[in-house]
């Protein structure tokens, strides 16, 4: 018999990061088998277990559970902080962990006295890390290999992701000042946490059961 179930929809972000938390809620039972048949196929729905999956790009994942398309999604905390999203964050996954960071030449330091020219990704992240610490500051966005633009003589720092720091150690510069702590989320779109409650809740619980065994 088909259920009556309201679907719940998932937006994940497409690469390691989705496969991997994919992982977590097949494991709480909310497995969609079609999912790992293909690549190139967006949205995957699995009735008998109430779950419709859809993969984002990782930077879009908020702006869909912010919009309702999707009730939850995973996603990084920098992208959370970047884009300020409107949404529930309800579960801290300890997966995708890295660190936002300043970094810039080695053995560089940074001039106070000049205009701070800033490369980056994360240009909200930015300035509100350097108004806090009141130094004026120029951003320059940029959307990836960040790493060159001090090297080329373009800014005087990055604010990047930092994982393992290879980028870092094999272009020559180095971390100065760690601004945040960064992983994964589990987040709700405010509506369907109302409507859904019982089960995203029950979904949240059943995550942190399994995140808690594992950590
Ligand atoms: C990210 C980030 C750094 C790098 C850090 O880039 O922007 O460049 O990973 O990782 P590591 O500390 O392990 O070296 P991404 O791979 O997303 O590519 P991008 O340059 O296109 O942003």
């Amino acid at each position: 018999m088909k259920s009556l179930r309201k679907m719940i929809n998932i937006a994940l972000p497409k690469g390691r990061l989705g496969e991997k938390a994919y992982g977590v809620f097949e494991e709480i039972g909310y497995g969609c088998p079609s999912i790992r048949e293909t690549n190139r196929k967006l949205i995957f729905e699995n009735e008998e277990n109430g779950v419709r999956y859809f993969w984002v790009k990782p930077s879009d994942v908020a702006v869909y559970v912010e919009r309702g398309v999707a009730d939850v999604g995973v996603v990084g905390k920098d992208i959370l902080l970047e884009q300020a999203s409107d949404v529930y964050e309800l579960l801290d996954l300890g997966m995708g962990k890295c660190r936002m960071a300043v970094a810039g030449k080695k053995g560089g330091r940074i001039d106070t006295d000049c205009t701070l020219r800033v490369a980056t990704k994360f240009p909200n992240i930015a300035r509100e890390y350097y108004r806090k610490q009141s130094l004026e500051i120029e951003i320059i966005e940029l959307h990836g290999s960040i790493e060159i633009a001090p090297i080329l003589g373009m800014s005087d720092v990055i604010v990047d992701i930092v994982e393992t720091g290879t980028t870092l150690l094999e272009n020559d510069l180095e971390p100065w000042e760690d601004i945040v702590s960064i992983s994964a989320r589990l987040i709700a779109n405010k509506a369907s946490y109302k409507f859904l409650n019982a089960p995203i809740r029950q979904m949240c619980e059943k995550m942190n059961e399994v995140i808690t065994k594992k950590s």
